[in-house]
């Protein structure tokens, strides 16, 4: 059905499984997730890496930078579990993997504390190497980036990311050429906020929208997409509410 509320899983189906880990990507796939948001940086020699953190402390068995790691040193890494064992995921790779389903995906290009060359076209030009740009929303909370992404190619959807609320965001949007807020949840007032966005085109993907009760607000709102690590209870809540 058209205009219902589309399900992206938060670096994967992160409630569930390792996050930004192939194993995350395939879970939100199967619970029949419409799209996926992840988290991209570059490595040190040149390699776009999906990982939430700068660092890959937290989420490997592994310490140090992400832009200091040769890919070599980071597929050495454990991104999943002791009993199942995940490399951390190029953004070539799933952009391989996504040759085979027809998920949305929302690159968050993790610009705001490393300032990353060139990672704007690195980002495009992969997309066109695979031919998904059409599937593609980029966001970041570094709105410069999302002014690159639009001045490299024109086409190219971009959000913007934010996490305080912010006067009219769905003006402040245009001024980047962003198709898109991707606000902190709680940020969305409340009906009139949906009506202005809408009449100034501009799409609502809010993050990262967890408990029920806020799914449910959400979807009733009307929010073109929640981000949300539990894809598949989103999707019945927003089934549900379909009926
Ligand atoms: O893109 C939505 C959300 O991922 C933004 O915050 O820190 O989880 O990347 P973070
Ligand atoms: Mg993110």
């Amino acid at each position: 059905m058209e205009n219902k509320t589309k399900v992206w899983a938060h670096r994967g189906a992160s409630g569930e499984a390792p996050e930004n880990t192939l194993e995350a990507f395939e879970l939100a796939l199967k619970q029949g997730a419409d799209g996926l948001e992840l988290d991209v940086h570059i490595s040190k020699d040149g390699h776009l890496i999906v990982m939430h953190d700068e660092q890959v402390d937290r989420t490997t068995n592994g310490t140090g930078q992400i832009r200091r790691m040769t890919l070599k040193e980071l597929k050495a890494l454990n991104a999943g579990t002791k009993e199942q064992p995940m490399e951390i995921p190029t953004l070539d790779e799933i952009y391989a993997w996504a040759q085979h389903n027809t998920m949305e995906i929302n690159v968050e290009i993790k610009s705001d504390a490393v300032a990353y060359e060139n990672i704007e076209s690195k980002c495009l030009e992969l997309a066109a190497r695979y031919g998904v740009e059409n599937r593609i929303w980029y966001s970041s909370f570094n709105h410069y980036t999302l002014d690159v992404v639009k001045h490299l190619n024109p086409k190219a959807r971009t959000g913007i990311l934010y996490g305080q609320q912010l006067y009219k965001p769905w003006e402040y949007a245009k001024t980047v050429g962003a198709k898109a807020i991707h606000p902190y949840y709680a940020s969305i007032t409340g009906e009139d906020y949906m009506k202005a966005c809408q009449k100034a085109g501009i799409n609502v993907h809010p993050w990262t929208v967890n408990r029920e009760e806020d799914l449910e607000k959400m979807i009733a709102l009307g929010v073109e997409a929640v981000i949300t690590n539990y894809p598949m209870r989103a999707i019945q809540i927003r089934d549900a509410q379909m009926r």
